[in-house]
């Protein structure tokens, strides 16, 4: 069996992918389906785990497709992780409204969250491996001020302790799941200055173990692009043994490597598009590579894995970016399929 997740056993990781409910339950595109069992032994919801989706109006969880994705990971022997418990985007209308227009407190606002962490907690207790309990609370250099701070929803209404009580009551719910605080830009150090991303969230995740708070893991996304600047396996590595030697496990959690589509260039076009081919193996090489020489990297997760069913080309349309997966839209693997593939292999 050469599939990524058999290669990836031998090792003790886990390759798992986002998965989207929809395409996997889709009749018409049984490729889909057939990929995340034969390739993948972890799985992620990309979205019917967010809270919007499980309680669309106050007081009716909706688990059906989260539901269904559990039972699918546990018929097919895969690891599942929760993602995500604490986040500012995909919030339901009903909670954001109500905090805005002054009918839900702040002391309202903090036992609901409690009460959802809680709840979706239990409900999977003993079912997921690792939880991402609070996601993408830290701002990017570019943000005003590039001074990296605390961000969003949470933050601006309940304050940094928001983080520590979100970890105590997901705990308290299942003690077995992995806690995970997960976030992008975490690939490598920048300076170690007040703009360091990185950097921030180390010393916050530091200070969090330090008082005793229960996170067991720290989660990379890995959202790159063939754009930016790349980096080097020493780099990454760097940044996985710093935060293992904090004692958190480490994961990449959301891996996809996107370029930029310069308009008119055709897929066909092979001098324009390999190179941004080869550029994005490069990277899925790295981010596995350091992984592999982390002895604490439990998982590495793409977020998503052909390009029909990628966030991609939906979020960056201006100019329009994509290939960022391992298969093209006809489940065609592609170079970045093989560069993980042989590091699997030979590592
Ligand atoms: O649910 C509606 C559906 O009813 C409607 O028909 C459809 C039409 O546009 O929209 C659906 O909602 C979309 C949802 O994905 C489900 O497809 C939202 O508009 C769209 O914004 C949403 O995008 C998701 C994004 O998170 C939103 O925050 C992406 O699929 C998902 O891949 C992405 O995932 C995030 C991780 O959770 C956290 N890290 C970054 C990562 C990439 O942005």
């Amino acid at each position: 069996d050469q599939s990524l997740r058999a290669l990836s056993a031998r090792h003790g990781l886990y390759f798992g992918t986002a998965v989207d409910m929809a395409a996997l339950d889709d009749a018409n595109d049984p490729q889909y389906r057939q990929l995340v069992q034969s390739q993948f032994n972890s799985v992620t919801a990309e979205n019917v785990m967010k809270w919007e989706s499980l309680e669309p109006t106050r007081g009716n969880y909706n688990w059906g497709p989260a539901d269904k994705l559990i039972e699918f990971a546990k018929k097919n022997n895969q690891k599942v992780r929760g993602h995500v418990l604490v986040w500012q985007n995909q919030l339901p209308p009903w909670l954001t409204e109500g905090v805005n227009n002054g009918t839900i407190s702040t002391t309202e606002l903090r036992e609901l969250l409690r009460k959802h962490i809680t709840t979706v907690v239990k409900r999977y207790k003993g079912k997921i491996w690792q939880w991402d309990v609070v996601n993408e609370a830290a701002s990017d250099p570019w943000d005003n001020p590039p001074t990296i701070h605390l961000k969003g929803f949470w933050a601006q209404h309940l304050g940094a302790g928001y983080i520590a009580d979100a970890f105590r009551w997901a705990r308290a719910a299942d003690p077995s799941a992995l806690l995970f605080y997960n976030d992008y830009n975490l690939e490598a150090f920048g300076d170690k200055g007040a703009s360091d991303k990185t950097w921030y969230v180390y010393k916050m995740v530091k200070q969090l173990r330090q008082s005793g708070v229960p996170i067991d893991g720290l989660g990379s996304q890995g959202h790159l692009g063939t754009q930016y600047g790349n980096y080097n396996v020493f780099q990454v590595k760097e940044a996985l043994d710093a935060f293992s030697d904090l004692g958190l496990a480490t994961a990449f959690t959301e891996v996809d490597v996107r370029s930029q589509m310069t308009p008119g260039v055709q897929a066909g076009d092979s001098n324009e598009i390999n190179p941004r081919l080869q550029a994005s193996s490069d990277n899925y090489s790295v981010l596995l590579q350091a992984c592999l020489a982390n002895r604490h990297c439990l998982s590495y997760t793409v977020w998503g894995f052909a390009d029909n069913h990628s966030w991609v080309p939906t979020w960056f349309s201006n100019p329009p970016e994509g290939l960022a997966t391992l298969y093209d839209e006809s489940y065609q693997p592609k170079r970045a399929f093989y560069a993980v593939k042989g590091d699997l292999i030979f590592s």
